[in-house]
């Protein structure tokens, strides 16, 4: 069985696009209808009730376009709203943080794993749970983790300060509470991290690993796609459509970075706060 029908991936704006990129790689003959809330960004600020309204609001717009599967590609909304976007959707949602908890899980020799991520990921503890869990699940014993927000991370990789003597400080900073605590493992848990893995690698030094969420999420995609017989197989031309609920023209000189190859053009405005949602 195949299914051509797009896969819809949202964000709180750009950041998103890192997990797009690794969808790409991965099932590159996917169609993919990608949202970006720019106008409402950032998420990693905001309260519990806005955050999974917008997510779902979000979610109904994905869901008027017809895809097959949703994919939250904000850790921060898949912390504060997958349960509710489980709950009401009728396609599967893949959320960005137990694949990185269970790569996380495998790949530490020490049993101490770092996360860092947006103040609102950090302060629902949803992450650790999901390392907990999975480290549980894996039989694993004396899982010690450690969990450090580091905000000021999303403007320096909007920035694209990703190498800059003030992104090494910033990172020095932050992460220093995670170095002194010896963690081998460090979760990237936020859409933009993975831009500044150079500096954040140099910081921790090369025995930590650090791993990206975006690839461990686009590897579950893949699976969840086999698993339910909805792969767009033999599809040599894959249409990659872009929204955005701030203007198209800066949405698209932002994104560029951030997607790596394959620009984004002919990125169409919607904004979803017209979706009635009750929470
Ligand atoms: N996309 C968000 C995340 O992964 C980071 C940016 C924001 O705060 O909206 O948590």
């Amino acid at each position: 069985m195949t299914d051509n029908r797009p896969v819809g991936v949202f964000d709180s704006g750009i950041g998103g696009l890192t997990v797009l990129r690794e969808i790409w790689k991965t099932v590159p003959e996917e169609s993919t209808i990608y949202f970006g809330d720019n106008s409402r960004s950032p998420y990693g600020t905001k309260s519990r009730s806005t955050i999974i309204r917008y997510s779902l609001q979000n979610m109904k717009f994905l869901e008027s376009k017809d895809v097959k599967m949703i994919v939250v590609a904000c850790n921060t909304a898949s912390a504060y709203a997958y349960e509710e976007l489980k709950a009401r959707s009728g396609v599967p949602v893949v959320e960005v943080v137990t694949p990185g908890a269970d790569v996380a899980c495998r790949a530490t020799k020490n049993g101490r794993i770092g996360i860092i991520a947006t103040k609102g990921t950090i302060s629902t503890g949803v992450y650790k749970k999901a390392v907990e869990d999975r480290a549980k699940e894996l039989g694993m014993e004396n899982i010690e983790i450690f969990q450090q927000a580091c905000p000021l991370f999303v403007s320096l990789a909007e920035e694209g300060w990703w190498d800059k003597e003030v992104t090494r400080l910033t990172a020095e900073e932050y992460l220093k509470p995670l170095k002194e605590a010896g963690v081998d493992t460090l979760v990237m848990a936020c859409t933009h991290y993975p831009l500044l893995s150079k500096v954040i690698q140099e910081v921790m030094g090369d025995n930590v690993v650090l791993v990206n969420t975006g690839e461990a999420t686009a590897k579950v995609v893949k699976e969840l796609l086999d698993k339910e017989g909805t792969a767009s197989e033999g599809n040599s031309s894959p249409v990659r459509e872009f929204y955005t609920s701030d203007e198209p023209e800066l949405f698209e000189q932002v994104a560029t970075p951030f997607l790596g190859e394959g620009l984004p053009s002919g990125t169409k405005h919607f904004t979803t706060d017209r979706y009635e949602v009750t929470i």
